[in-house]
């Protein structure tokens, strides 16, 4: 039988659910544990297909990953890497390029298969290469594959054309051993990079203004390995917020950040859903049919791209029109053909999207295309009239732990069969 997750009709949905630590930071993490040798221990990791794929590429590079208690990862970097990322996992996931920085850091070189397209088109990595030249890096590109190298990194301005997530990261990374300082302008200023930024800091690094657009990055000459907690996944708590405007209830999300989710509690707010911090993370509440509002995708604190699949599935069955314009990644709103198979009104123009909210949606067969995609079918099947047959379920299993079972557990109709 065909993997898949099965939800009917579910609501109102009563009682808490735990926010997993975040998919976007473990990932950067893990491959910062290539800077030195030492043993390094996370903890709140999620149990997600994404984390087991960077253990894989850390495998290949020569280091020890094991999970010596559920939601922590021990990683032995025993020193002498091979600083290559080959590409049979690069291949099956997009962000081991982060693994290009710390290996020029630590090796002075690096050989990195080149990342492919995604389902949401082109994903270049110019601005990565870019800002790494800056710090002294040359690049060499042939069978697939770029060979980086740099003997000697060199701290330097780096003035980003666009605060990509990515780049940061990597140049972040290079920059905690080059000689002398880096200062990176436009940085992005995700959560995530505050959190990679901590975990760095805590190495023996010396990085300031994580979190904003200017980051000053200190060149180091020793690193040591550490212990560190994963920040929560704010993406994963958005989803159960979505889960809550479309079935209705009152959820708690255990551990998730308010903090991290201002614009999102906003236009939830718009549409219905109320959240106010919680001792225990955020409290969320909705009762009646859900409003529509009009949003934009931007980096953080924008409301993220991420975010979108959920916001477009609540808006789906919202009283009004609304219109969602995506401003980060041109082809992703491949999962609106699965949602209008489920009798949603959406038309989509270049990167925005119209709709028209129906009091209902239907169930039926549908497939993921991406891991948000996924979770957003999810959603929107909370409040579908029938069943919803969600195919190729192992997307969502890149970014969810435990999806099914938290959203079974505060009363959803929903199971995952194969
Ligand atoms: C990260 C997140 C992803 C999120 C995205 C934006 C991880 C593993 N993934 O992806 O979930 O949706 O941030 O918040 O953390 N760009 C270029 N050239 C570059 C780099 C990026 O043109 O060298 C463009 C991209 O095509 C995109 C935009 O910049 O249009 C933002 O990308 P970026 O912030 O780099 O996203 P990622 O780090 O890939």
């Amino acid at each position: 039988m065909v993997d898949r997750i099965i939800v009917r009709r579910s609501g109102p949905l009563e009682g808490s659910v735990t926010i997993n630590g975040a998919k976007n930071s473990v990932l950067k993490l893990m491959a910062a544990s290539t800077l030195t040798a030492g043993t390094y221990v996370l903890h709140n990791v999620p149990a997600i297909t994404d984390v087991s794929i960077m253990s894989e590429l850390l495998e290949a590079m020569g280091l020890k990953v094991t999970s010596p208690a559920p939601n922590d990862l021990q990683i032995v970097n025993p020193g002498d890497l091979t600083p290559v990322a080959p590409y049979e996992l690069v291949e099956q996931m997009r962000a081991s390029i982060v693994v290009l920085g710390p290996l020029l850091a630590a090796y002075g070189e690096a050989r990195v298969a080149l990342p492919g397209g995604d389902d949401f088109g082109p994903r270049p990595i110019d601005m990565h290469l870019r800002g790494l030249e800056l710090l002294g890096v040359t690049f060499d590109t042939a069978h697939g594959y770029i060979h980086a190298s740099a003997p000697n990194l060199q701290g330097a301005r780096v003035m980003l054309e666009f605060p990509s997530v990515g780049a940061t990261e990597n140049v972040m990374m290079a920059a905690v051993r080059a000689k002398g300082q880096t200062v990176i302008e436009n940085a992005a200023r995700e959560p995530e990079i505050a959190d990679l930024a901590a975990f760095l800091n805590r190495m023996g690094a010396e990085i300031l203004g994580a979190g904003t657009s200017t980051i000053t990055i200190d060149g180091v000459d020793a690193l040591h390995s550490v212990e560190h907690t994963v920040v929560p996944d704010r993406i994963e708590a958005a989803t159960y917020l979505a889960a809550v405007g479309v079935a209705g209830g009152e959820l708690t999300l255990v551990g998730a950040r308010p903090d991290h989710m201002d614009m999102l509690c906003q236009k939830m707010g718009e549409m219905g859903v109320r959240t106010s911090t919680d001792p225990e993370g955020l409290w969320a509440m909705s009762q009646k049919r859900l409003r529509a509002t009009d949003i934009a995708t931007l980096p953080y604190p924008g409301v993220a791209t991420d975010y979108k699949p959920f916001l477009v599935a609540m808006l789906s069955v919202a009283d009004g029109v609304s219109i969602v314009t995506e401003n980060l990644f041109s082809g992703r709103f491949r999962y609106v053909d699965e949602l209008i198979r489920m009798g949603a009104d959406i038309r989509t123009e270049g990167h925005h999207a119209v709709i028209r909210g129906f009091e209902s949606l239907s169930g039926a067969p549908v497939k993921c295309h991406d891991i948000r995609a996924g979770a957003a079918l999810v959603v929107a099947a909370l409040g579908a009239e029938g069943e919803t047959e969600i195919y190729d379920p192992w997307h969502v299993d890149r970014g969810y732990a435990n999806l099914v079972e938290q959203l079974k557990a505060v009363g959803a109709n929903i199971e995952r069969v194969s």
